[in-house]
């Protein structure tokens, strides 16, 4: 795949580092839950549960739509503290001189969760990249260009995985087609768990 700006780490955490991450996000969502965002104006609820770690989280709902806060949408709590062990992964991927404010956590479990064609444009920072982790079930990972017409490719994304999206790729249309049911014995409980973290003010 060559897309200025998109760079796939394949096999980037090793099973012993997953474990790791895996276990530290038990305990965040302990604190805060997975809850279920709504699409905006129709209140259609998303296939895929999610939750955040630091500073600031994303959520969705039918009244205001997509936006970064900074407290859990039915706990009211503050969000965790992002782990530091993301903090490393973000430095060494990426060498931004901020730190990430935002770590989403998407849980793809139960009936054919997918995440549609989508740009990730809530952020001030754009000179930031994203850095997004693979745990669990292997992802069919649609990328795309710049707009939604533009042509498509498909990417296995598999437990331990990593890319990044920066500069000339940091607003192209991305989106999950499907998850492989039982291809990872990572979660006991099956499924899989995306984090992507973002920096969101400048
Ligand atoms: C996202 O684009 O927000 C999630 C991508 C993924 O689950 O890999
Ligand atoms: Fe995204």
């Amino acid at each position: 795949m060559n897309i200025h700006g998109f760079d796939f780490h394949t096999g980037y955490l090793d099973r012993k580092a997953q474990e790791e991450l895996v276990d530290c996000l038990r305990q965040i969502v302990q604190k805060a839950p997975f809850f279920r965002p709504q699409m905006p104006r129709t209140g259609k609820p998303f296939s895929v549960e999610m939750t955040s770690a630091g500073p600031l989280g994303w959520v969705c709902d039918k009244r205001n739509g997509y936006r970064y806060q900074n407290f859990h949408p039915a706990t009211e709590n503050p969000w965790p503290p992002m782990p530091g062990v993301l903090l490393s992964v973000w430095q060494d991927l990426t060498g931004y001189d901020k730190l990430p404010e935002c770590c989403l956590i998407n849980l793809y479990r139960g009936e054919k969760p997918k995440m549609g064609l989508h740009r990730d444009q809530d952020e001030h920072d754009l000179d930031a990249p994203v850095v997004s982790i693979s745990l669990g079930d292997t992802a069919v990972f649609r990328m795309g260009g710049k707009n939604r017409s533009d042509p498509t490719r498909s990417i296995k994304l598999n437990s331990g995985d990593a890319v990044t999206f920066g500069g000339d790729a940091r607003l192209n249309y991305h989106g999950i087609d499907r998850i492989i049911t039982n291809s990872s014995t990572l979660l006991r409980e099956g499924g899989r768990i995306n984090l992507t973290l973002r920096r969101v003010n400048l």
